[in-house]
């Protein structure tokens, strides 16, 4: 059989990545596939430049359409990341009948629709395992190897960079710009690290994953999204010693109102297997009705982890260029006319747990004004702790662990503590999770 030719859009760390993987692990790739995969074309800004993959056999062009109109390339590998240009080409090579294997978390959450809706109509495959977490087969996981469940909720590590920040603050005492200048330099961080820390790389990644496992449309604009920016040292500490870890989670769940679709810095009891994955490493925990709660770990970000998925995605797209397109694994689990638009929940609706962390003078009475506060709006005290004030200081920290409580009933309750005189400074609030599931 001929070999199925591939274009390249992008030839950076996860394109050379790419070719390595194939080349290297070529025959063992077509002894799955059923055919070769040959990289015929690729495009780059830079043509001259030295990378470090072979180069052979591959024709490097700078204009991206002419790889996307080239009539011998079957399926085009986007690498090139960012919004506008990677949606004109991806919907240019689907109206030229191309599949499409994409890396682009941005890309999928924000314009998946539309670009499934065409992919659809033109009979060809769109596959993103790439996109989500990097190496980890949490699409293929989701989609296929949880197919008979319902799933319930699901909660995921999914951005390196934040994960190797709080590590870092954790474990070296480090600061926040140091931990994400070194991020930087281990080439996980996005090319604009805002996107991590500011908890949007994670959004992007959770709007497919809710896509795929309740069977609705992609609603990444509708996701509430808060980064890890306002955290400090000191809640990091205090939260490692009442036995909790702080960890940037991308949250998805079903309730009875609605989806809750949520990124946050959020406190997660240090026995959850999630709450020990450190470094650059991600790790999706996800609870379906039947298999129970389920977790995937591994490198979420990295030339080769992201190629093994790319690699993947190519032996799929491969296998089943032949197959009745309607029998084809659908883009996001469910047939596209069964997917069901259920309501996002506003985050004030929200329920969940705090930590809070006050800054109270020190004298009688100053905790039972507090404490009457959240009494009065319904919220539930787990555990007080006060500790030493600070040297010169007459106001002492003091943390609050409450129990679970719609987000609208903390935002009134922390703005009158705020109000009281004995209260100095803003509250400090951070979602506490125990993600409830036994032995996992
Ligand atoms: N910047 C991303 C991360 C890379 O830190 O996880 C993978 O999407």
């Amino acid at each position: 059989m001929k070999p199925v030719k591939i274009g390249m859009l992008g030839l950076g760390t996860v394109g050379c990545g790419t070719v390595n993987v194939l080349a290297r692990n070529g025959q063992e790739i077509t002894r799955r596939a059923g055919r070769e995969i040959k990289i015929v074309q690729a495009c780059a800004r830079d043509l001259s430049k030295i990378r470090p993959c072979s180069m052979e056999g591959i024709q490097l062009v700078s204009d991206p359409h002419q790889v996307v109109r080239n009539p011998e390339i079957e399926v085009i590998v986007e690498l090139i990341g960012g919004y506008e240009l990677a949606r004109t080409l991806v919907l240019e090579a689907i109206a030229n009948g191309k599949h499409v294997v994409t890396a682009n978390k941005a890309l999928i959450a924000i314009y998946g629709n539309e670009i499934f809706a065409l992919a659809q109509k033109k009979k060809v495959m769109v596959a993103f395992e790439a996109a989500v977490a990097g190496g980890i087969p949490i699409i293929k996981s989701v989609r296929e190897g949880l197919a008979g469940n319902r799933i319930e909720w699901l909660a995921g590590i999914i951005n390196g960079t934040s994960n190797y920040i709080l590590t870092q603050m954790r474990d070296k005492g480090a600061d926040f710009s140091d931990a994400l200048k070194e991020a930087q330099r281990l080439g996980f961080a996005e090319a604009d690290p805002a996107y991590d820390v500011e908890g949007i790389d994670a959004t992007h990644k959770l709007a497919i994953l809710a896509a795929i496992a309740f069977g609705i449309p992609l609603k990444c604009e509708q996701a509430y999204t808060e980064g890890i920016t306002k955290i400090t040292r000191m809640d990091v500490q205090y939260a490692e010693k009442l036995g909790y870890r702080l960890k940037l989670l991308g949250i998805a769940r079903r309730t009875n109102g609605g989806v809750e679709l949520r990124v946050h810095p959020t406190l997660i009891p240090e026995r959850r297997l999630i709450a020990n994955v450190d470094g650059a490493m991600n790790a999706v925990l996800v609870k379906g009705d039947a298999v129970g709660p389920t977790l995937f770990y591994g490198a979420g970000a990295g030339a080769e982890p992201t190629a093994s998925a790319i690699v993947a995605d190519l032996v799929d797209v491969v296998r089943t260029l032949t197959v009745d397109p309607n029998s084809r694994v659908p883009h996001l689990a469910f047939q596209p006319d069964a997917l069901v638009d259920m309501p996002i929940l506003p985050i004030e609706e929200v329920e969940t747990s705090y930590y809070l962390r006050l800054h109270a003078i020190d004298r009688p009475g100053v905790l039972a004004d507090v404490t009457r506060i959240l009494a009065d709006l319904g919220i539930s005290i787990e555990s007080i702790l006060q500790k030493e004030p600070n040297v010169g200081e007459v106001a002492v920290p003091v943390i609050i662990l409450t129990q679970r409580v719609k987000e609208k009933n903390m935002n009134e309750a922390i703005a009158r503590i705020e109000k009281l005189d004995s209260i100095k400074d803003r509250v400090a609030r951070i979602r506490l999770e125990h993600l409830n599931c036994e032995w996992v």
